[in-house]
């Protein structure tokens, strides 16, 4: 029986990993312990029909800069495998307010590898071939691509750009050096832009959803020319399980979708997409606003994904069409979890200070 503890499981892709994690041990196998801060990103409707699953999850309100919690959850639960998600995940948010990333994605992935080191390593409570710290992180630790650059690969020097991008390449460090230091057997993904179910609305891909569906402009930055390599998200989660049970301690795997449209391209399809489920009397494309630029927008991203389709088997099984089907139907059909992102204040705060004046 597995015992994993998993961060920030109430956010977009987290509580997808969680679903991913019950569904693909069956009827056991793994018994799950989420802790999640409940941030403005993190909501219990993204795990609402899981707690009638006792057995196997259990939910602790709590942040993981907290040392003595962290280890008293180690402790309590024998864990033997760290799936780390938890963080400040946003761009925009952090090019306005950066400090919250330095403490969440720095410290709390510090306190983690910790909190990890002192109870497999110093106290030895557990076989440690049997033990796996995985560090979930991003292709924007790698810096922008120019138009004709390959793309990145998992030996391409980190160059981040944005506070964001920065904090977590911090905590990739961090993860890196526990590995090489102390041999705590860590594992790192960088992933490239995920979109689908439960993903927060400030989000390119779901703004532009709801926003539409409410009839409200679709910002776009600047040109719209800017390129993401788009991943759905289940196929994220397949390829987290992959590492943890396949992948090599101390490597680093690039995951990426093998889609990379510009943003302009998306924003036209969810449109025509609406069109076709919801029609309304103007086409959905009449709602698109070009809007000043992110400061330091990055303007390409592409991942090279031959590693883990070479060593772990691992490739997208979603089309960018079939996933933004899935994605726009998902909304459609859960109008309570939208209204209940919709009704947080939080929420509007945000939308009006970074759209208002822009
Ligand atoms: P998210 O913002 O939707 O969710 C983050 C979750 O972490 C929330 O539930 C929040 O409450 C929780 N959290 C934040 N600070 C915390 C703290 N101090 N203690 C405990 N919980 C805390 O993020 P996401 O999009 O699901 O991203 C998850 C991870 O994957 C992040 O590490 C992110 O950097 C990485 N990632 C995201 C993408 C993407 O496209 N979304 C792509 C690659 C990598
Ligand atoms: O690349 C992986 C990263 O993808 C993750 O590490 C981040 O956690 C995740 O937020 C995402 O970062 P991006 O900045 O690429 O995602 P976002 O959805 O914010 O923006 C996608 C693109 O769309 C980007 O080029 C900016 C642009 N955009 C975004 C918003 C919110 C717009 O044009 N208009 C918008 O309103």
């Amino acid at each position: 029986m597995k015992k994993v503890l998993i961060t920030g499981g109430a956010g977009f892709i987290g509580s997808n990993f969680v679903r991913y994690l019950l569904e693909e041990s069956g009827g056991s196998g793994v018994q799950i312990v989420n802790l999640d801060a409940l941030t403005y990103a993190g909501s219990l409707e993204n795990l609402k029909d899981l707690s009638a699953d006792a057995e196997r999850y259990t939910f602790v309100h709590g942040d993981i800069c907290n040392r003595d919690l962290v280890r008293d959850l180690l402790h309590q639960h024998q864990i033997d495998t760290i799936v780390h998600f938890a963080a400040e995940s946003h761009v925009d948010r952090s090019i306005l307010s950066p400090e919250p990333f330095i403490q969440a994605n720095v410290i709390g992935t510090f306190t983690l590898l910790e909190a990890a080191r002192q109870y497999w390593l110093v106290e030895k409570a557990l076989p440690i071939e049997e033990v796996r710290f995985h560090h979930v992180s991003t292709d924007e630790v790698y810096g922008t691509l120019n138009p004709d650059d390959p793309a990145f690969s998992e030996t391409t020097p980190y160059a981040p750009n944005s506070p964001y991008a920065a904090s977590k390449a911090s905590s990739d460090h961090l993860a890196r050096s526990y590995n090489h230091t102390y041999q705590l057997p860590i594992t790192i993904s960088n992933c490239s832009n995920n979109y689908g179910p439960r993903q927060f609305p400030e989000k390119l891909i779901p703004l532009i959803i709801l926003n539409a569906l409410s009839g409200k402009p679709l910002p776009v930055y600047g040109d719209g020319q800017q390129i993401r390599d788009w991943l759905y998200v289940t196929d994220h989660c397949e390829a987290i399980h992959k590492i943890i049970t396949r992948g090599t301690p101390g490597e680093t795997y690039n995951i990426g979708g093998n889609n990379q449209p510009a943003n302009l391209t998306i924003v036209e399809t969810v449109c025509d997409l609406l069109d076709k489920l919801q029609p309304q009397v103007e086409p959905h494309r009449n709602l698109i606003k070009f809007v000043t630029d992110r400061p330091g927008h990055d303007r390409r991203y592409a991942m090279n994904i031959s590693k883990i389709q070479r060593e772990l088997g691992w490739q997208p099984r979603y089309s960018l069409t079939d996933g933004l089907l899935a994605t726009v139907e998902w909304i459609l059909a859960n109008p309570d979890w939208v209204a209940a992102i919709q009704k947080q204040r939080e929420y509007k705060t945000w939308m009006d200070k970074n759209y208002e004046k822009r």
